[in-house]
């Protein structure tokens, strides 16, 4: 029996376990960190997205105020009634200037941003101004309708927007116009401010003109243009409502979203580079990874730590089961020993009593066993073999002694009763537990192929193979050796006998192989002077 080597088995059952654990547990990690990561670069978008929407609100608010403000001016309908009267001809422009110049000065109280107001007619003409005077940069008589909102100008080292709303009379026609100079600085902190934005990221304001991407404030790095970039990005805008996700191939990855702010031509966009924008991400994503491969690494130390002793265990088992193993193998050869003794002694018992026989048994036992191994038989059967050849002859135990050693021919009725050898034989084996038909053996070890054998008669494939080879080696041995009544006639005249009846008396098969280790010298005769 083969015995597992259980330190290998142990090393196996370890080396295995904490493999199929560190699969697992990176399997379970990256399944956690794939989505995680997909989700925290959402989320960054995401994120970068509602900064944008949160810079138009408050734009949207900043200048929607100002346009509010322009109506508010123009809607006063004290002062608009004077325009009206002036506009047809019912007061003077002196007269108009002194009643209009209070009013609009109350107005400038409105905002702390608000820095002047013009007050022009029909005809674009200017008629009243408080405050400070719109810079002819921003606007002149004669560019004729101005804009409702301008756009942020730098003027004297101070950012200034232009604001102007129509002043409609009671019958809805234009009776001229008010224009609301404000400082855009307010505007251009919002744009500036650009803390959440990281080290690249940057807030753009302007419209799309007809040269391209116009840019109201200086950029961050202090340029004023708009590179192809933000052109893209103001052209879709343009046209496209929605935030709009830009990432151009080049060398600097950049997303970049861009939004109309509502009610105007103007155009926000907020750029920064991706990898700057997932940086965290990345770094977050690689702590949770190496976490994940700490705790796997803990994890596979618990394993060995837990499965060492538990298959220590099994190491002590398997131990105690070799030893086991070992101890039955030794305690069935001592059996096996003490088996072939017994035989030995029960065979020498009985040619103690005839001397002509004497070492008969373990000669057949020799030659039956050759002959066996010639034919191919299995370990174990030519164990048996062995077995029944050396105590075949047992049955004359009964047989007086003087029968048998005497020399000379028998008489019919002492034939019979050394006849009955086999069957006396089987009987008194029939009460042994043998692992081998050991009863049987000796009880065909007479008969013949032909059924012409005792003591049953039986007839070719009836007779144990066994009893057969016995039978070949019963006659090869006793031919080749001395007889009470005769001496021993040789291996040449035994084997002439049993080639003769080979088939008829004798198994073919067997006396074949007989044959084949006659003629090869290997027929174990013993060392007796009577064979040649
Ligand atoms: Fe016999």
């Amino acid at each position: 029996m083969q015995v597992i080597d259980a330190v290998k088995l142990q090393r196996n059952i370890i080396v295995y376990a904490v493999l199929a654990m560190a699969v697992v547990g990176l399997g379970v990690a990256l399944a956690a960190i794939i989505p995680l990561h997909r989700q925290m670069v959402r989320s960054a978008d995401q994120a970068l997205e509602h900064g944008l929407d949160l810079q138009v609100a408050a734009l949207r608010e900043t200048v929607d105020r100002m346009g509010d403000m322009a109506r508010q001016v123009t809607s006063r309908s004290v002062i608009r009634d004077a325009l009206s009267s002036y506009n047809q001809g019912a007061m003077s422009l002196d007269k108009l200037q002194a009643f209009t110049a209070d009013k609009l000065g109350d107005s400038m109280k409105l905002s702390r941003d608000m820095l002047g107001i013009l007050r022009v007619g029909r005809d674009y003409r200017p008629l009243v101004s408080v405050g400070a005077s719109v810079p002819p940069a921003l606007w002149s008589p004669e560019a004729g309708e101005p804009p409702a909102l301008g756009a942020p100008t730098l003027i004297d080292g101070r950012w200034v927007l232009l604001v102007s709303a129509p002043i409609l009379g009671r019958d809805g026609t234009r009776e001229g116009h008010d224009l609301l100079l404000f400082d855009a600085q307010g505007l251009r902190a919002i744009v500036a401010d650009v803390e959440t934005l990281g080290r690249t990221g940057e807030i753009i304001l302007g419209r799309l003109a007809a040269s391209g991407a116009q840019v109201f404030f200086p950029r961050r790095d202090g340029s004023a243009g708009g590179d192809d970039e933000v052109a893209e990005a103001f052209s879709r805008a343009a046209i496209d409502p929605e935030p709009l996700y830009l990432t151009r191939p080049g060398a600097v990855p950049d997303v970049v979203l861009s939004q109309r702010l509502p009610g105007s031509d103007w155009i926000v966009m907020v750029r920064q580079d991706l990898a700057e924008l997932h940086s965290n991400i990345d770094q977050l994503v690689l702590s949770v990874a190496a976490g994940a491969l700490v705790l796997v690494g803990f994890g596979m130390v618990g394993f060995v730590l837990i499965l060492r002793p538990l298959t220590g265990r099994m190491l002590v088992h398997t131990g105690d089961l070799k030893r086991q193993i070992k101890d039955g193998e030794r305690a069935q050869a001592a059996l096996e020993r003490a088996l072939e003794g017994t035989i030995e002694a029960v065979a020498s018992t009985i040619e103690v009593r005839d001397p002509y026989t004497a070492g008969h048994q373990r000669r057949v036992a020799e030659i039956a066993v050759a002959i066996g191994r010639q034919l191919g038989l299995p370990a174990e059967t030519l164990k048996g073999l062995r077995v029944a050849g050396t105590i075949h002859d047992i049955g004359k135990i009964g047989i007086p002694a003087e029968m048998l050693t005497r020399p000379g021919r028998l008489s019919a009725l002492e034939f019979d009763i050394i006849r009955n050898h086999s069957a006396d034989g089987c009987e008194i084996l029939n009460g042994v537990d043998f692992p081998w038909p050991i009863a049987d053996m000796v009880r065909h070890h007479h008969e013949r192929m032909d059924g012409s054998g005792y003591p049953d008669g039986l007839k070719g494939d009836e007779i144990l193979f066994e009893a057969r080879i016995l039978a070949v080696a019963d006659v090869v041995e006793a031919i080749a050796s001395d007889r009470p009544y005769r001496a021993a006639l040789g291996l040449d005249a035994a084997m002439r006998e049993i080639i003769a009846h080979s088939g008829t008396l004798f198994d073919a098969a067997v006396v074949d192989a007989c044959r084949v280790l006659a003629a090869e010298g290997r027929l174990p005769l013993g060392d007796r002077p009577s064979l040649q």
